[in-house]
């Protein structure tokens, strides 16, 4: 009996190396320790022995049980181990391989590809950014800027009035006398906004439209320094190739005022339809910052003198892009910002 018992345990182990999945273990379990397995049954048998003998052999069975099962325990541990191995293994997602689904991407709108271009290339000559209220005072975007009540100029800006003395503001310009009141002279800022304006929506108007400001502010500005930064983020738009150039104009908050040409970006410069033959487009208006203005924003115009430029940002992204419809910047439609 004790051979049988040997044997037993023999076989339990070879069959034990063959075992591969938790249901061939549980399968050898019930065989060998099962209800109806060989050792039990051999244990079984051992009440027809004599005592003695029994003592004996109970021990050796008990033991070789004990060896069986933690062998079995054993074994199951190693196979659950592998299996969650196994699992892991097929769980892993390799997210460098390519998407199965085409997932259109979005684009900026062309207003902020301008933007960012003009506002990158003024950092560039040591521009900060800043802002100020869309709702402003009356204040600030006409009489601060020298335009007093009843100036005549008040009327080249149709305003939506809140009341009175507030309104939606009709330029960045306002931002000038808040960065005037506020920053340290020297300093230079560049101020990007929405303004508004009363007009009928059509291909080359907007009730709201976005402009940016520049303001320069030091001891001994000149229209040099004017015209190199104008130029600088001109090229910076439109490539190297196209020229800019002031031509006199009038501005109440600047004295001299001009505006901007820039050569025309569609014939460059000889003379088309899109530039009237002129082979020059105009974007935007400049000048030396009237003395008023720089007084009335509490700095000593003979101490500070500013330069100051303000560009439809709109216009801009028109002219780069070919867009004869200011009306598209607005509409969001996927179909005209995916020819860009
Ligand atoms: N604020 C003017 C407008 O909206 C544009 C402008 C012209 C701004 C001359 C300036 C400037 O700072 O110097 O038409």
């Amino acid at each position: 009996m004790l051979e049988e018992l040997l044997k037993i345990r023999e076989e339990a182990l070879k069959r034990l190396e063959e075992v591969e999945s938790e249901s061939d273990l549980s399968e050898l379990n019930v065989s060998f320790l099962g209800r109806n397995g060989a050792l039990t049954s051999i244990l079984r048998t051992m009440s027809k022995l004599a005592p003695e003998e029994r003592a004996k052999l109970g021990k050796e069975a008990n033991e070789v049980k004990q060896f069986l099962a933690e062998r079995f325990d054993f074994v199951r541990s190693a196979i659950e181990k592998k299996a969650e191995e196994r699992r892991i293994k097929a769980e892993t997602v390799d997210v460098t391989l390519p998407g199965t689904v085409d997932i259109p991407m979005g684009k900026l709108s062309p207003l902020t590809v301008v933007y960012r271009q003009i506002r990158d290339a003024l950092i560039g000559l040591g521009f900060t950014t800043f802002e100020g209220p869309e709702i402003e005072y009356d204040d600030y975007n006409f009489t601060k800027l020298n335009l007093p009540l009843n100036h005549p100029a008040r009327d080249m800006q149709d305003t939506f009035y809140i009341n009175d003395k507030v309104l939606l503001r009709t330029h960045t310009s306002p931002c000038e006398a808040r960065a005037l009141m506020t920053l340290k002279p020297p300093f230079r800022v560049v101020i990007p906004g929405r303004v508004f304006r009363v007009d009928e929506p059509d291909a080359s108007h907007s009730p709201v439209f976005m402009q940016m400001e520049g303001l320069v502010v030091d001891r001994n500005l000149t229209i040099a320094d004017l015209k190199g930064t104008i130029d600088t983020f001109v090229k910076a738009v439109f490539g190297e190739n196209v020229k800019s150039r002031l031509r006199p104009s009038y501005f109440p908050f600047t004295e001299p005022s001009a505006e901007v040409d820039i050569s025309c970006t569609i014939c460059g410069g000889k003379g088309c339809s899109s530039c009237k033959g002129t082979g020059w487009m105009e974007i935007m208006g400049c000048g030396i910052t009237n003395p008023h203005e720089i007084e009335n924003c509490g700095l000593d115009p003979n101490e500070w003198r500013a330069f100051a430029f303000g560009v439809g940002v709109d216009r801009v992204a028109c002219l780069k892009y070919g867009i004869n419809d200011i009306r598209l910047l607005y509409e969001g439609d996927a179909r005209f910002l995916r020819q860009l």
